[in-house]
């Protein structure tokens, strides 16, 4: 990509992957026929769908091609008894995949899905998803690089996760609603795609309470119903669009974004000198001047996503002033500041810390994306480098943002997929 011009427009921002994939995971818990809209046209999706395949059911994606944004439908046919067993190197290549373990033993007595690894991010362990299924009651083994659960029933039981994970409460969620009894989970996950996935299993004939807070009650239920069903907008790409509007000081409309999704983060924004709106169907965010660096510290929901921290280190790097952002998440996120000092950004790592001093503008180099959200931080970040900035290993980013180069093209980036030669 050239840098240098401003981010211009109108985008329109699909269904949020990290939604959307425990949403088909949720459509096991029930037979017959659940249909998903504003599915992400991505990887991660295909890869999902790949693995309900080879579960037994029917999955179709289609794309809507409406409004633009790359979604789609998904239709996913569950038998009355889909099989227990993941495909092993379907698993490993998508974490998310780790989500089809609650609703299986919740439905079909056992599962058995192999251990995602560690990636470029950090450690990621599983041990709250494990520790509370066995307090449901499934006993856990893990042999041979699968983990192997079984339980004739679950109990409905109280739990408190030591740290509230995204994933530990949705799949512990997924179980808990066809167990026998009551489920208190404290200290739960509050992110917006708690929210749909609660939502969803209502629909779905669920009983749940508390979703959006620390304590959800789920009253277990004998069987689910399938559903059709829109995914909540993906605030991280709505996020990246506003910070990109920023970085660049242009004027984007980002359609269908939720701005009570992302209050600390459009706050931060503000903070830095951006005129933040929040329309009826959408955010409308500009920047005239350069911005001013503003301190961020990453939390689960409602703080400061880490999902946008690559983002706000990148800000920072083109900002007026010194910046302290910290990443309370995940213990390797920092991983992709390497490259982004290729391109000219001062940034120090203490630890968990990182210090990024603004410089006017970046300078163009060849850098690697490390995962999906590193990968946007560095595009952005290209788009204020002087000169001719080329991104590798960019599938990353199509793992979480579709249609990503034509988006940020109808914005009027000038940018380019090329093919490596060799
Ligand atoms: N953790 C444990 N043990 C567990 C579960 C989590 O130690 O049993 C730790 C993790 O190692 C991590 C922290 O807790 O350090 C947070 O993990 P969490 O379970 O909340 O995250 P996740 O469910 O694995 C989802 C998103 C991530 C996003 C996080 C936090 C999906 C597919 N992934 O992961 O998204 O960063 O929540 O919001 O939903 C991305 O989209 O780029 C991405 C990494």
């Amino acid at each position: 990509m050239t840098g240098g011009t401003a981010l211009t427009g109108r985008v329109r921002v699909t269904g949020a992957k990290n939604s959307a994939l425990k949403l088909m995971a949720a459509a096991l818990l029930a037979s017959g026929r659940t249909t998903i809209d504003e599915v992400p046209d991505i990887l991660d999706v295909s890869i999902m769908s790949e693995v309900l395949r080879r579960l037994g059911c029917g999955v179709s994606y289609e794309r809507c091609g409406d409004g633009g944004g790359g979604g789609g439908r998904v239709v996913i046919d569950v038998p009355d008894a889909p099989s227990t067993e993941t495909d092993y190197d379907l698993v490993r290549r998508m974490r998310a995949s780790i989500s089809v373990l609650g609703p299986l033993v919740a439905r079909c007595g056992s599962a058995r899905v192999a251990l995602p690894g560690g990636d470029a991010i950090g450690s990621r362990g599983l041990d709250m998803h494990i520790s509370g299924l066995e307090r449901l009651g499934a006993t856990i083994v893990s042999e041979h690089g699968f983990l192997v659960a079984t339980a004739p029933r679950l109990t409905g039981t109280s739990i408190w996760l030591d740290f509230p994970s995204v994933g530990a409460t949705e799949n512990l969620m997924m179980a808990a609603v066809l167990a026998s009894g009551t489920t208190v989970i404290d200290n739960a996950a509050r992110e917006p795609e708690i929210v749909d996935l609660c939502t969803m299993l209502t629909a779905m004939g669920a009983r749940i309470d508390g979703a959006g807070t620390s304590t959800i009650t789920i009253e277990g239920v004998e069987s689910l119903s399938p559903t059709t069903y829109t995914t909540v907008p993906d605030r991280i790409v709505a996020g990246t669009w506003a910070i990109g509007a920023v970085m660049t000081r242009g004027d984007v409309v980002i359609e269908r974004a939720v701005a009570a999704h992302l209050t600390v983060a459009l706050d931060k924004l503000t903070t830095a000198g951006a005129n933040v709106e929040a329309l009826s169907d959408g955010i409308r965010v500009s920047m005239d001047d350069r911005p001013r660096c503003v301190d961020v510290v990453t939390l689960p929901f409602p703080g400061f996503p880490t999902d946008l921290q690559p983002m706000a280190v990148a800000l920072a790097a083109v900002s007026t002033g010194t910046a302290l952002i910290t990443e309370n998440v995940y213990d390797g996120r920092f991983m992709f500041v390497n490259e982004l000092v290729r391109l000219g950004a001062d940034v120090r790592i203490d630890g968990h810390h990182a210090v990024v001093r603004g410089r006017e503008r970046l300078s163009s180099a060849p850098v690697v994306a490390t995962d999906i959200r590193a990968g946007a931080g560095l595009v952005l970040a290209g788009l204020v480098s002087d000169g001719v900035t080329e991104v590798q290993d960019i599938y990353h980013v199509d793992r979480g943002y579709p249609d990503f180069v034509e988006q940020l093209r109808g914005l009027g980036a000038k940018v380019e997929r090329t093919e490596r030669p060799g």
